[in-house]
């Protein structure tokens, strides 16, 4: 398969009212879908992570309140749905942006046309995502291209962090556009895909859909990226994010910083693919944006498939110790080479330009 035939992380089915997630919890040793009938379930969805990544967290959260207002559309029930949403995860900015402009367009429709619009407001948001990961794909693809012509040919290498793929997003993810448009171009490449614990989004789902998609790529442990670095084994750097502030600062998965500083180190190129959507122009800088502290178990255990084809999660940590599980971190905009957006290759310190307020 080639990245243009990833399957659907969310969809509005039948009348375009049935919405069905790709249920990431299971993978990558089970490919599941699931039906999410209320906004219960939406909210469910997200804070347990059954879909993640920053807009694909804003495309659930729209969804789920376009499941509320089919039960009730009226003002006080839509606030209520929309701050159920918005508990379920503090990092991504998606989240309140996908929510915010809902909740704008529902609140200036009559009650008896505001299901229909709601589904017309997530159907929006799922597509113009889309395109903003195609328009990110073809930007940060040219840069792609340019080193690949400065190694004569040769391999290039891409480390990235965490899950920005297909998975995280409505259609070829952000980090991993100009890799899969790349790799569509025939432009020799290759991916060092960062394990990332606690979670293990990397080597569970990164290294899954670009294996699947016939990207060469090797999992690596969450702490050998500087080794690699040093080593001149990596070419750039490509990450997601959940925010960016409006001076630069890139809140991302936990470890990104430590990577950007072994990149600035090795004079590696530290890119970072976002959509305008994950850029807070209210928030100056990164100091303020929430991280999201989850729970310790997931740091003192880890889960994969035991040798009787079930899946276990054994502990790891001496009983008894405590863990910190800190979700996010925040690399600053210094370290930031450039931006990669839907609208161009841009100076993290000009974030705050690209969003426009109504
Ligand atoms: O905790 P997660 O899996 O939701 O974290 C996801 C990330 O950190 C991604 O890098 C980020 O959301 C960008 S997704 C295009």
């Amino acid at each position: 398969m080639t990245a243009a035939e990833h399957l659907y992380t969310i969809q509005l089915l039948g009348t375009g009212e049935d919405v069905r997630i790709l249920d990431q919890v299971f993978l990558p040793h089970a490919l599941e879908f699931r039906d999410l009938k209320t906004c219960e379930e939406a909210a469910e969805a997200i804070a347990v992570m059954r879909v993640r990544g920053a807009p694909l967290i804003g495309a659930t959260a729209a969804a789920g309140l376009a499941l509320a207002a089919r039960v009730d559309a009226s003002d006080e029930a839509l606030a209520a749905a929309a701050a159920m949403l918005r508990a379920t995860r503090p990092t991504a900015v998606n989240l309140g942006w996908a929510l915010d402009r809902s909740m704008k367009h529902l609140l200036e429709t009559p009650v008896e046309d505001r299901t229909r619009v709601a589904y017309q407001e997530a159907a929006a948001i799922i597509r113009e995502d889309a395109m903003a990961n195609e328009a990110i794909g073809q930007q940060g693809m040219e840069l792609i291209r340019q080193l690949s012509q400065a190694k004569g040919g040769q391999p290039v290498n891409i480390l990235t962090h965490c899950n920005a793929g297909w998975l995280a997003t409505t259609h070829l993810g952000t980090a991993t556009a100009p890799i899969y448009l790349a790799h569509r171009e025939g432009i020799p490449i290759h991916v060092w895909v960062d394990e990332t614990r606690p979670r293990s989004q990397g080597a569970a789902l990164t290294a899954w859909e670009l294996h699947r998609g016939g990207v060469p790529c090797t999992v690596i442990a969450d702490n050998a990226g500087g080794l690699l670095m040093q080593r001149g084994q990596v070419d750039m750097v490509i990450t997601g994010a959940d925010r960016v502030a409006a001076n630069g600062d890139v809140c991302n998965k936990i470890g990104t910083y430590l990577k950007a500083l072994a990149a600035r180190e090795s004079e590696v190129p530290f890119c970072v693919a976002v959509p305008t959507s994950t850029i807070d122009a209210d928030m100056p800088d990164g100091g303020a944006i929430p991280i999201e502290e989850r729970e310790e178990r997931e740091v003192l255990t880890a889960t994969g498939l035991a040798g009787d084809g079930t899946v276990q999660t054994v502990v790891t940590a001496a009983e008894g110790v405590p863990g910190c599980n800190l979700a996010f971190d925040i690399t600053p905009a210094e370290l930031v080479t450039v931006l990669i957006t839907e609208c161009g290759l841009i100076k993290p310190g000009h974030a705050g330009d690209l969003v426009v307020s109504d």
